[in-house]
């Protein structure tokens, strides 16, 4: 059988929360030609805590990338036309590990037991998930201890509130809990690292001289780096007590980490590496300062890039590191909303609540009633983010009725999407003083028609959807195959493909909207202090 012959192909590993992606794209056109997808178990040890296997995880991108080898293949695709692997990821997620063994060093005896109990797998090692609440009294106290009880007190350097959300916190809550990360930092074995750090670390040869890094895109993630100076800062470490030798070489979002180690793409360098929402910003093209994009996963992100300038927002919102994509290239800097949860609520139905079978039946549910009948629901599960930084804050349910039936609250839920992203808006329209005349948006969500038909309603201004959905890892692919020494890929927007898009107009009128929004914000301040 005769060889396809196709220009140079980039993949890009796409690390999320609830599933791990390998996808190959032709870099001329920017076609999506295979693709694997691995879902992702993540655990609730205790109420409140959230956690992933670290090993799960590393196993899930090798399958990946095994089975869509094959599907090129069978596609009578060389293999050998890859020339670059980008990585993007869930960003926040802690992780630490010997660097000796190359063994994950949270060692989870509490569901080891649990697990005999139930039949389970066993699971021993964890990464402690961008989600989790654990550290909510230890971000209770380091906030009463600053002058006036200010949770923005590291926001000059770091763009970011002090919140469970962000990784020094769980990184010290490792190393406090955990005989075994404290004894491996003690002796001087211990690594830290985000998950595109440990994935990079591994695929380049793990123990035996993988790379020890991270881009800037992630580290901004951490509260331990200075968006200003582009590094690790010093005193930030000291005022978490990490030891910075264990952190790991922070670099572009655009160049030649390494080279894969094992497998069939053995000696393909690893040379793209961002932040899921950074990677969405760059595959949706938003070069351009004032340019936004909204993410739909597990959570839901709005970034709007700001240039060269880190804008600090007076409304709640983030100041993070947009992308940097190329060793002498600037950094350029976004303002985000973080939303913790979005699909997230999807999975809940499902899981905890049963009254759905998939995703696709939430939105025929909701759609058979078109309304939620007066119900709201707040799903402040892991606190409220943006642009509230609540942690204390908890899902509820309110307005219900004997009329009220689980049709309305599928509609609620989607309309909670919703809400969450016009609050976030509306705080990026005030921060930057020029209102976004449409909204684009990406990610597993935006499949759900009724739920982009109510975006629109409810924000007033028409919702954008590009036709290829995997936004995230695209960029992820541009950036790799765009760095120096690959140069397979232009990031010049002149030379970029024209990308179809989806165009959804509002249907209401404002004046309903605006009525079902201040609802809304009722709602929201009955879910917060909820413990006190
Ligand atoms: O900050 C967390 C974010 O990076 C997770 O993204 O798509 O897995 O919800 P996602």
């Amino acid at each position: 059988s005769h060889r396809i012959m196709l220009g140079p192909l980039v993949a890009a590993i796409d690390q999320g929360t609830s599933s791990t992606r390998f996808l190959v794209f032709n870099s001329k056109t920017a076609e999506l030609l295979s693709h694997h997808q691995v879902e992702i178990k993540q655990s609730f040890p205790k109420e409140g805590w959230v956690e992933e296997d670290p090993k799960e995880i590393l196993q899930s991108v090798y399958e990946c990338m095994e089975r869509t080898c094959e599907k090129l293949t069978q596609l009578n695709i060389d293999i050998s036309n890859i020339k670059a692997i980008g990585v993007t990821n869930q960003r926040e997620t802690t992780l630490v590990w010997d660097k000796e063994t190359g063994e994950p060093l949270y060692n989870w005896h509490y569901v080891y037991i649990m697990c005999i109990y139930s039949g389970t797998d066993v699971i021993f090692f964890a990464s402690i998930m961008w989600l989790d609440l654990r550290t909510q009294s230890t971000v209770e106290n380091l906030i009463n201890k600053t002058p006036g009880r200010n949770k923005n007190h590291l926001k000059h350097k770091t763009g970011l509130p002090i919140s469970t959300y962000f990784s020094a916190v769980k990184l010290r809550w490792l190393m406090d809990n955990v005989k075994e990360v404290h004894e491996a930092v003690v002796s001087h074995r211990a690594m830290f690292g985000t998950v595109d750090s440990w994935l990079i670390w591994c695929l380049t040869g793990g123990k035996s001289g993988g790379v020890h890094c991270t881009d800037v895109t992630n580290a901004s993630r951490t509260m331990l780096f200075n968006i200003h100076t582009m590094d690790w800062d010093a005193e930030l470490c000291k005022y978490f007590g990490i030891p910075m030798e264990i952190l790991p070489r922070v670099r572009s979002s655009s160049e030649i980490y390494g080279l894969m180690k094992s497998g069939a793409l053995s000696g393909i360098p690893i040379s793209g590496c961002l932040g899921d929402q950074s990677a969405a910003l760059v595959g949706q093209m938003c070069f351009q300062d004032g340019q936004a994009k909204n993410t739909y996963g597990t959570g839901c992100f709005l970034l709007r890039n700001t240039g060269a300038k880190p804008v600090m927002s007076e409304h709640g919102l983030l100041t993070t590191v947009a992308y940097k994509l190329g060793r002498d290239k600037p950094a350029c800097y976004a303002l985000e909303g973080s939303v913790a949860i979005a699909g997230a609520v999807v999975r809940w139905l499902q899981d905890n609540l049963g009254i759905i079978g998939s995703s696709e039946e939430l939105e025929k549910l909701a759609a058979s009633v078109g309304t939620s009948y007066g119900c709201y629901f707040v799903p402040a599960f892991s606190g409220l983010y943006a642009p509230y930084w609540e942690p204390s804050a908890r899902g509820i349910i309110c307005g219900l009725t004997q009329f009220t039936n689980k049709r309305h609250l599928a509609f609620a839920a989607l309309e909670a999407v919703c809400f969450q992203t016009r609050e976030i808006l509306d705080a990026m329209n005030q921060d930057s003083g020029i209102p976004l005349t449409q909204l684009q948006v990406d990610g597993g969500m935006t499949s759900n028609k009724l739920l982009m038909q109510l975006q629109a309603d409810i924000l007033c201004i028409p919702v954008v959807k590009p036709s290829m959905p995997e936004t995230t890892a695209l960029g992820a692919a541009m950036a790799a195959g765009a760095a120096e020494g690959v140069s397979v890929w232009s990031l010049n927007p002149d030379d970029l493909s024209e990308v179809t898009s989806e165009k959804f107009e509002p249907q209401i009128n404002p004046e309903e909207s605006e009525f079902r929004y201040a609802r809304w914000k009722r709602a929201v301040q009955k879910s917060m202090n909820w413990e006190t």
